[in-house]
């Protein structure tokens, strides 16, 4: 995780990020996002999560949401490249906090993103640790031609689908398959094609349709651990849904980051994914 300490929404690079609001209002977003992080990482230590931590940088706003620093799997670490300048600053940085962990041994490997292709990390290549599958979204942010390095390098099958919602604009945001073997996931971010990829390789008992206003508030975007699952905010509908799964929902108070358009998910970046 990297603390908020300099988070603010000072660009806007997705449909929910507006810098205008943040100006009005930056004292009080800035205070209830910090708070709201402490939850999340007192929620996370409550499962029995250990955290390292990267150490913010002054510029880069969104440095915040680790998901997209990295791919980890396997102790193996895959640098994030980014879409827009406003987040490019952000590479050498977590470069330079994956050697760190290297060293101290929490990975044994960490590699570079070919030039030209961008992937922008765990927000965009998903785990599914039931069918041992990345879903790699692309079309928004990160390139197609990602999957074949991620493929190669891990080893791994990669399941590459276009977002075609730009409020849906990272995998994360609308795409979250769960340790039961159900995805909890918003169809309309994904094209004719990608749905009946989702229903071929979930099947339909499996398929966890997250109402559209719970996908509004970021809430496909959730920890899940286990039969825990870490997020913002869910209806009684969809709290339902997961809990009638066996599923225990825990709602913390990370809503404000929703205004850079990021929640829960993107802002933890799990390093001891295996696929075992
Ligand atoms: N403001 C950030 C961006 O637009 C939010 C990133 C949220 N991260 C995620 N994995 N969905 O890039």
């Amino acid at each position: 995780m990297c603390a908020p300490e300099h988070f603010e929404v000072s660009y806007a690079i997705n449909p929910w990020m507006r810098p205008d609001r943040w100006q009005q209002e930056g004292a009080l977003l800035g205070a209830r996002s910090s708070s709201g992080w402490e939850r999340l990482v007192a929620t996370l230590r409550g499962l029995g999560v250990e955290l390292e931590f990267a150490v913010p940088h002054a510029g880069l706003p969104d440095m915040v949401f680790t998901a997209n620093a990295a791919v980890v799997l396997d102790g193996k670490a895959l640098v994030a490249t980014f879409r827009h300048p406003q987040r490019q600053g952000e590479t050498p940085v977590f470069r330079r906090t994956f050697d760190a962990l290297k060293d101290r041994g929490l990975l044994t490997e960490v590699h570079d993103m070919p030039e030209g292709v961008v992937l922008e990390g765990a927000g965009d290549c998903v785990w599914d640790p039931v069918r041992r599958t990345f879903w790699l979204g692309y079309g928004q942010r990160s390139d197609k031609a990602a999957a074949p390095v991620v493929r190669d390098l891990f080893g791994m099958e990669v399941e590459a689908l276009e977002l075609v919602d730009p409020r849906f604009y990272h995998m994360d945001t609308c795409l979250c398959p769960l340790t039961g073997g159900e995805v909890l996931y918003f169809p309309g971010a994904f094209s004719a094609e990608g749905n009946a990829r989702i229903l071929e390789r979930f099947g339909a008992e499996n398929l966890i349709v997250a109402p559209e206003p719970d996908a509004c508030t970021l809430a496909v975007n959730a920890v899940n651990l286990g039969r825990d699952i870490v997020l913002a905010t869910a209806s009684p509908a969809l709290r339902g849904m997961l809990t009638e799964r066996g599923y225990r929902v825990h709602e913390t108070p990370v809503s404000d980051f929703g205004l850079s358009g990021g929640s829960a998910f993107c802002l933890i970046l799990k390093l001891d994914r295996t696929s075992k």
